[in-house]
């Protein structure tokens, strides 16, 4: 049988874009490395556009030229094995994409590979977990901007819709897509971080029981802060636990998990000299959480404040309190997505990807974990100004930030004060009053580099490098 586009890996991701695909009408040929797979696959969804096989040489065989192909397998080797299966199979001008969450620098590294023999790679960032992928995932495509032609109707076509526009568009050559899809996941951290502490503050500031996190949530969802993450968030609260009395939520370790994007996006960004000091934090919170053991017997020596945790009342009245929290969350999240968007234009810049950050932006509207009612006004700044330096800048978040700074400090404040670790804010406060203009004691850093090393420092009031012969103190 004739096929338009062939998937290779059938676990879960694989498995719903196939079928995603197959709906929208496209003959799909699907290959797992194990036949079990396959047979399972077929056997639990079967579909009239799905085709089985079960070796890449039928598989590749089932097209006309240029093929097409889908990898969905894990990132890492697995990606290289793949590759050098398939690579000796196809022609000049097939195109073989990476689907998976692949280091954008391996991407780099195959297309340059695969190029030598003329079929186009692409590393694809594909974000919205299972469901995304089976009924419209966001979609970051990077490759040779000719060939995407030959896959963006399929890509298009199965891609999530924002306002009728597909949430996929072509981001950049070699490893933009992935890139993009790194960042969009470091951006997650930090949301889901400034989440987590607004949960705390709202548990043991505020004394908010589940059912009233539940309904608080709901209301944000409401408004400017309408997305997916704040939706879930909310039925999380009501969610039944399995096992014992009381809410699921309760019942989970605390200790988070990660798989590495967020890292990557943070190791990335002190190697491009960016500040995404927000995403370090959620990967260091993440980091902590992990110590359980530690945090266990700390827990029993170090002092915390004299309010305890969970008995500070609150100076004032719930639903004040509440208020306070999502103002200076909004103000928090804004600055996250200024760091991620600062972190993309400099890669852009360093790897001449030529990114256009209003569309990034468009494409995370629907189908990715960060879709948001404040991605349009992320779009809409960019597209005002294409030039912006900061997304702080632009009149509209500049506004908001202007707004709600007040409610993130005086949060902030509440939290250090009740002993909750408040991570990802405190660094957006950081960010911005080092941001603003206010000193940074780096006159102080340049006098002890000059001080212990001669590295000579700056005027404010004359032109040059000094040095001076410190004479005090530091024999
Ligand atoms: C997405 C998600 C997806 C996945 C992350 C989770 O965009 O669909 O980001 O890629 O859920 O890998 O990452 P951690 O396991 O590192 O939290």
């Amino acid at each position: 049988q004739k096929t338009d586009i062939g998937i290779i890996g059938l676990a879960v991701m694989g498995r719903s874009l196939a079928l995603n695909m197959a709906d929208h009408g496209f003959k799909v040929g699907g290959y797992n490395r194990s036949k079990e797979v396959t047979d399972t696959v077929m056997r639990e969804h079967p579909h009239k556009n799905l085709i089985p096989f079960y070796t890449l040489e039928e598989l590749v065989e089932s097209q006309e030229h240029p093929r097409k192909f889908m990898m969905m397998v894990k990132a890492g080797n697995p990606v290289d094995a793949v590759i050098a299966q398939l690579e000796p199979l196809l022609d000049e001008g097939d195109i073989l994409i990476d689907g998976g969450n692949s280091f954008f620098e391996d991407t780099r590294r195959r297309t340059e590979a695969l190029a030598q023999k003329g079929i186009h790679y692409f590393g694809v960032g594909v974000s919205g977990g299972e469901k995304g992928a089976r009924f419209g995932p966001s979609i970051m495509p990077g490759g040779n901007e000719q060939a995407y032609k030959t896959v963006a109707p399929i890509l298009e076509a199965i891609a999530a819709k924002a306002q009728g526009e597909p949430c996929c568009a072509y981001m950049g050559p070699d490893g933009a897509g992935h890139y993009v899809k790194m960042v969009h996941n470091g951006i997650e951290y930090a949301d889901m971080q400034l989440i987590a502490e607004s949960y705390l503050l709202l548990k043991y500031a505020g004394g908010f029981t589940n059912e009233e996190l539940a309904d608080e949530f709901s209301k944000w969802n409401q408004g400017e802060l309408k997305s997916f993450l704040i939706g879930i968030t909310a039925g999380i609260f009501s969610e039944a636990d399995d096992f014992e009395e009381g809410r699921l939520v309760d019942h989970i370790v605390d200790s988070a998990g990660q798989k590495g994007t967020g890292r990557w996006t943070s190791l990335e960004s002190l190697k491009q000299g960016v500040n995404v000091s927000m995403i370090t934090a959620a990967c260091n919170a993440r980091i902590m959480s992990n110590r359980l053991e530690e945090r266990t017997a700390a827990k029993k020596v170090i002092k915390g404040p004299k309010t305890m945790e969970g008995t500070r009342k609150t100076p004032v009245q719930k639903e004040t309190f509440a208020d306070l929290v999502r103002e200076g969350l909004y103000a928090a999240k804004i600055v996250a997505y200024a760091q991620g968007f600062d972190l993309l234009s400099h890669a852009s810049t360093e790897y001449g990807w030529d990114l256009d950050f209003g569309r990034i932006a468009a494409i995370f509207r629907a189908g990715c974990i960060i879709q948001a009612e404040f991605l349009n006004d992320i779009t809409r700044a960019f597209e005002k100004n294409t030039k912006l330096t900061n997304l702080i800048l632009d009149g509209f978040f500049l506004d908001k930030i202007n707004k709600n700074q007040e409610s993130l400090r005086s949060i902030l404040s509440c939290g250090i004060l009740s002993g909750i670790p408040m991570p990802a804010m405190s660094q957006a406060a950081a960010y911005l009053d080092a941001f603003r203009g206010m000193p940074v004691g780096a006159n102080l850093i340049q006098a002890q580099r000059d001080c212990f090393g001669a590295h000579t420092y700056e005027r404010v009031d004359r032109q040059g490098t000094f040095h001076h012969e410190w004479g005090q103190g530091y024999e």
